[in-house]
């Protein structure tokens, strides 16, 4: 079953603006896509239609529901959105409060509400920082505690505003291993970046936005096609300015990892 059905999207600002152009797109459970396109894209906008924040023309489905002003808060169940900026999604005392905002408004009880609290801060690794207040947090303390209190809803589509921005290497590192382990928890996670080279060895398929879906393949077919992203004035990731020059050079890259990490690994014998 698709997670995500979209059909004829289109989404116009007050003032006039389209930002989108009738968009159609499927996402099948379990699968992690990135969401790329230039500055101005849309990016935002198409998260912000999926879990009916906005609403525009067309018709946007969550497993096999469509969305309406009567099932808002079902389909906000099933799908969280990771904020780009923590300060949009943190607004509580103390980090608890924050993670257990949403089991509390799910009229969880205080048993639940504490275990999903837990849960939630051990999946991104911030344990030990259930009472410390959110405000005085670090960006990149702010940005794991956001994504905790979508975790804490438990909902089966994670989507993520870049993620990576103003993250520090260790830190998108420790993202990465958060948004491996939702996969091998059978979430289907969408993750709009500019920062392709952070997240790709988690991305099955990438969708380019520009106002519509320009393209949309599997991740090595998309970023092979280098005409395709300069078009679309997006960066080559490395991997695929490597694999370029390697089979220029007579290697078959068919079966090279996407990550520079493994790549590495691949290769430490040759060097
Ligand atoms: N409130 C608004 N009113 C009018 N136009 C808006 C509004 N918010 C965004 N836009 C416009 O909609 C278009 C899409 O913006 P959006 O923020 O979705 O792009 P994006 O792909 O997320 O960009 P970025 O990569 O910079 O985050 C842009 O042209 C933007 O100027
Ligand atoms: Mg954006």
């Amino acid at each position: 079953m698709n997670a995500i059905e979209i059909k004829n999207l289109s989404y116009t600002y007050p003032d006039g603006n389209i930002a989108l152009n009738n968009i159609n797109l499927e996402i099948s459970g379990n699968e992690c896509i990135a969401l790329i396109g230039s500055n101005g894209s849309g990016k935002t906008t198409l998260i912000l239609n999926l879990n009916g924040i906005f609403r525009g023309k067309g018709s946007i489905k969550i497993f096999n529901k469509e969305l309406s002003d009567k099932n808002l808060k079902e389909i906000r169940k099933d799908i969280g959105i990771v904020f780009q900026n923590p300060d949009d999604q943190l607004f509580m005392p103390t980090v608890f409060d924050d993670v257990a905002f949403a089991p509390l408004n799910m009229n969880a009880n205080e048993k639940e509400v504490k275990e999903r609290v837990r849960n939630a801060l051990q999946a991104v690794g911030m344990s030990s920082y259930e009472n410390r207040f959110s405000y005085h947090l670090s960006f990149g303390e702010k940005k794991k505690i956001s994504i905790a209190t979508v975790l804490s809803m438990n909902p089966k589509i994670i989507v993520f505003d870049e993620p990576t921005a103003n993250l520090d290497a260790k830190s998108k590192k420790e993202l990465i291993k958060i948004i491996k382990n939702l996969k091998k928890d059978g979430k289907t996670i969408i993750i709009a970046t500019h920062d392709l080279d952070s997240v790709l060895e988690v991305v099955d398929k990438i969708a380019i936005l520009n106002k519509t879906i320009i393209a949309y393949g599997k991740t090595r077919e998309i970023i092979t096609n280098e005409k395709l992203l300069e078009d679309e004035n997006l960066d080559v990731p490395n991997i695929a300015v490597l694999f370029k020059t390697l089979t220029g050079l007579g290697y078959d890259c068919t079966d090279i990892p996407l990550s520079m990490d493994a790549f590495l690994e691949k290769f430490k014998t040759c060097w």
